[in-house]
């Protein structure tokens, strides 16, 4: 069991980023958990450390560059390095383009899919100074299945899973001993198809996610196992899925 890494997550405060930040500080893991909202942040740490783990926060809005290098900096000031790297801030708010909801488009691209770009490039030069470690990129179902009203987010996660798979080469290229793993999950239950703002849309994921979801714990199982392989050995995808999710 990995204990002693040095873990940033972003998109901490609730959901997957939430779950697998408890799970990774329950092993003995240093925490670095970032996202916009205070308030939860503060809980989540408070919580951790009063169960005799180690976390911080940092407050980050993924979409601009600074605030991303800005985490990576108070991981290496306050823990000396940065072991895993997990990309997982993102949203979904689906709807069909017809409807033309280009503002929530140019978000979903700049958090899913730039916030997962500036992470390289804010934990990049760490890693390759260390000759080792590990980025998490949370895709989905919807960086392999795209759908009506699913496009931009399946296409900010289409991205993901391209960028994620080029980095790997490139750091197989550069021997450089950093692993990526891309976690793929379906339908999770969060707080994430509250964010639906297409009236039609959210009936339709408040249904489906009603009768389908399964817990983020799932998800932090995942990340828990790719993080705990061997230095030798890269897991680089797990899809999961609810039992019950067709596509
Ligand atoms: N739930 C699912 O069914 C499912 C399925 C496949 C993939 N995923 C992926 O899993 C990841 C986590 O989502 P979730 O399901 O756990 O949903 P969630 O509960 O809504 O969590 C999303 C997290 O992202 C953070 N976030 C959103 N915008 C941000 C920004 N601009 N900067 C920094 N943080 C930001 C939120 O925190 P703040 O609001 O505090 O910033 C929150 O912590 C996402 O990438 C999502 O696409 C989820």
């Amino acid at each position: 069991m990995a204990k002693d890494k040095v873990i940033v997550i972003t998109g901490a405060s609730s959901g997957i980023g939430e779950a697998t930040a408890k799970l990774l500080a329950s092993d003995g893991n240093k925490m670095v958990l970032a996202a916009r909202r205070e308030e939860k942040l503060q809980q989540l740490v408070s919580d951790i450390n009063a169960n005799g783990g180690t976390a911080i926060y940092v407050l980050a809005d993924v979409s601009k560059l600074e605030d991303v290098k800005n985490i990576a900096q108070v991981a290496v000031d306050e823990f000396g390095r940065i072991d895993v790297w997990m990309n997982n801030a993102g949203l979904m708010p689906l709807s069909e383009f017809s409807h033309g909801k280009v503002s929530e488009w140019d978000r979903t691209i700049d958090v899913n899919l730039k916030g997962t770009l500036y992470g390289f490039d804010a934990a990049l030069p760490q890693m390759r100074a260390q000759e080792s470690g590990q980025f998490v990129n949370i895709a989905s179902i919807s960086a392999h299945v795209s759908g009506v009203a699913s496009g931009p987010y399946a296409a900010s996660k289409f991205g993901v899973w391209a960028a994620s798979e080029a980095l790997r080469q490139e750091e197989v290229k550069s021997d450089s001993n950093i692993r990526v793993t891309v976690v793929s999950p379906g339908a999770i239950d969060t707080e994430l198809p509250q964010h639906v703002t297409d009236p039609e849309q959210s009936d339709a994921m408040k249904g489906f996610y009603g009768s389908t979801a399964i817990p983020a714990d799932e998800v932090a199982r995942s990340v828990q196992f790719a993080i705990n392989t061997p230095e030798n050995t890269s897991i680089n995808e797990i899809v999961l899925r609810p039992t019950k999710q067709f596509m």
